[in-house]
Parts: C-alpha cells; structure tokens; sequence
C-alpha cells in the first residue's frame, strides 16, 4: 500500500522538482495531489513522464486521508494551511522559513540529524532548512564529528533560482534588456542582477546582518551543534541555479587537511572533486540538475590555528530543498508510518 501525498506549492520551482525527484526515487504514492493558489487551480503539472495532474486550489483542501504533504508555498500561506493539515492527520514536510526554529519542529537533514524526525508528532510537522544552510551542514557534519567545530565564516554566492520562479524570469529579462538596450526595472531584486551581484538576501535586520544571514547561523546550531558559531554574507550572483559557498572553518582540534579530504569523500551525500588544477572544482553550472554537496578547494587556512577552507556547490532546488524534503519523506515512511 503506497500513501496519499500531497504538494503544496506544485506550480513553483521547488514543488514541480519535488514531483520530478518523487518519481526518480520511486516514492511509493498511491495519490499525488497537486495544491497551489486560487491562481493555478485547474491548470496541470506534469508527474512523471506520462502523468499530469489537475492543480487544486489549497485555500478549498481537506487534509483528511493524506497522509504526508510535501509543502514551499512561502511562509506566510505555510503559517495558515500547515497546522490546518497537520490537525487533520497529515505530516507536512514543510519548506518555507516558518516553522524551522519553532522548539516543536525539528529541522531536518538526513545526512546529519535523521534522528530528529522522531520529534515530527508535536506538531504533524517537520521543517526543510534554508538551501544554504543546508548544503553547508553535509559538508560541516563528517569534520565536526572528528574535529568539533569552533566557528564558521562564510559568503555564499545565491542563484536567482532560490527566490522563486519569477525571479529567474528577471534575470532572463534583465540579461536580454541589457543587449537590446531596454531600461532595467529591478523588481524582486532590489537591484539589478543581471551582470550584477547583490549583497542583500531577505530583509535586514537590527545588527546590520540580513535574515538570511541570521537563519544560517541558527539553523547550523539547531542541526548540529548549538555551541557552533557561524558568521555568514549571503550574496545573490547572476547564476539560475546552484547555489555555491566558500567557508572557513576554525576547529578545537588540530586538524590535517588529507585527513579531512578523506573524511568528505566518506561522507553520505558529499562527492570532493578537489584536483588544483584546470576544471579541477565544481562551478553551479555542473551542479544544476545533480543530487550531490559538491566540495572542491580543500585547503589549510594557515593564518588561524586549526583552520581549513573550502569551496561548496549545490543544487539549491534538489538538496537546497525538493530532494532533502522527499529524503525526509522517506525514513517518514520507512520508520514512522508503517
Ligand atoms: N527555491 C529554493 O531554492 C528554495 C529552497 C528552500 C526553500 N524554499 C522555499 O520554498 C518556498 C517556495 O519557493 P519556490 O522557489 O518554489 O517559489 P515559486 O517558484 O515562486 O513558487 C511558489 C509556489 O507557491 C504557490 N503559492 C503562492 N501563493 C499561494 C497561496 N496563497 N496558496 C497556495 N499556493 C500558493 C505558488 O502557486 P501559484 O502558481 O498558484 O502562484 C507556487 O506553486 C519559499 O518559501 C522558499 O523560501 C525555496
């Protein structure tokens, strides 16, 4: 007996990959329910090579009888219909920032913290990190457990793909603008992205650091370690999709950056591919499509006493969000649901 599933949010970039990485992982549904706005209801969403499935409107849903949603339709609708499935029975693997540092929620990524799953019955809910929290804590996870994580600085390097579809619709917009010489007319972005590189992720907050900023820290210690201290600068750059980050670690433990090779190159969901030579790193482009944490550039960082750098690129729709969010659907189903 396979389970009902439903996706809320199937029309956008991140719920039509996670009915593409359903059907590539063979999840076993019986059902799939397509949800989206009042906007989108009737239109139809491919599932599969030979399905298609009719877009209901969310607004009108009942929950009753689902048994998993696999939910991104931003943060404000998550914060109304979430609980309304999750009291109706229905576990909702939600995406958007809502609900992810809520004491009642765990946030999960299987790779570091599978285990948490179990706290999903408080609330019927389990939340998704941010894609760039995400990809860093699989590559952090194999060398804290060896080394314990003292701090992290990081700039991340943010493809357009992370703020929706209509975004990327910009960047295409924008790019074309520029060799036709139309006027730019920055609209999600605050300013032009096209050729362009913004330093300003979600809305800024009292300290000067944005929320993007800020979720990166305190996901990484509700993941993995509360005692971990991050310091990030988040950057949106003209790239669709693939987010890609370069991080500087400080450790307790002297640390030898061989060893540390070999600890990622074991490491669940981590592909090195570190050859210090031409082409010899992962760029976004390589990344789009790819289920992997990409880590490239492994180096000593000499100028603090255990420190190591590294360079770490990502799908951010498959393991920034769709694919970690069926990974999580799937010990749900193996473990919890029987
Ligand atoms: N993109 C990423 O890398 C990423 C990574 C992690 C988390 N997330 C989070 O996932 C969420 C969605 O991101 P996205 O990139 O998929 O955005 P998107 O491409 O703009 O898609 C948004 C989806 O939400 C639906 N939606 C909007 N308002 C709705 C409403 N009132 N009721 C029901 N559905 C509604 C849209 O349906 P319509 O077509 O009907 O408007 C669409 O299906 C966001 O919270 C984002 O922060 C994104």
């Amino acid at each position: 007996m396979g389970y009902r599933v439903a996706v809320i949010g199937a029309t956008g970039n991140v719920g039509r990959e996670m009915l593409k990485t359903m059907v590539e992982r063979r999840f076993p549904a019986d059902d799939v329910i397509a949800l989206a706005s009042e906007r989108s209801a009737g239109s139809e969403v491919s599932y599969g090579e030979d399905e298609v499935l009719k877009v209901r409107d969310l607004a009108k849903f009942d929950f009753k009888g689902v048994d998993i949603a696999l939910s991104s339709p931003g943060a404000k609708v998550s914060a109304v219909h979430t609980p309304r499935a999750g009291a109706a029975g229905c576990v909702v693997i939600d995406n958007t920032s809502y609900f992810r540092m809520d004491p009642d929620v765990p946030l999960v990524v299987p790779e570091v913290n599978a285990k948490a799953i179990a706290g999903y019955t408080k609330k019927n809910i389990i939340a998704n990190p941010n894609c760039s929290t995400m990809q860093m804590v699989v590559a952090l996870k194999p060398l804290h457990d060896r080394w314990t994580i003292k701090r992290v600085v990081v700039a991340t390097y943010q493809s357009v793909s992370g703020a929706g579809k209509e975004a990327m619709d910009e960047l295409f917009n924008q790019t074309r603008s520029i060799y036709v010489n139309d006027p730019i007319r920055p609209e999600r972005f605050t300013k032009q992205i096209a050729f362009n590189v913004i330093p300003h992720i979600d809305v800024f907050m009292e300290d000067g650091s944005t929320k993007e900023e800020w979720k990166m820290a305190v996901e990484t210690r509700k993941i993995l370690d509360p005692e971990i201290l991050v310091h990030a600068t988040c950057v949106r750059v003209p790239v669709f999709i693939g987010h890609s980050e370069a991080v500087n670690v400080e450790f307790a433990n002297p640390i030898d950056e061989n060893e540390a090779r070999e600890a990622l190159k074991k490491a669940p969901g981590v592909v090195v591919v570190d050859h210090r030579a031409n082409e010899g790193y992962v760029t976004p482009v390589e990344a789009a499509g790819e289920d992997p944490v990409y880590v490239s550039r492994i180096r000593k960082d000499p100028t603090i006493k255990n420190g190591l750098s590294f360079w770490c690129v990502s799908d951010n729709l498959r393991k920034g969000a769709a694919l970690n969010a069926v990974q999580i659907a799937e010990v749900l189903a193996r473990d919890y649901l029987k």
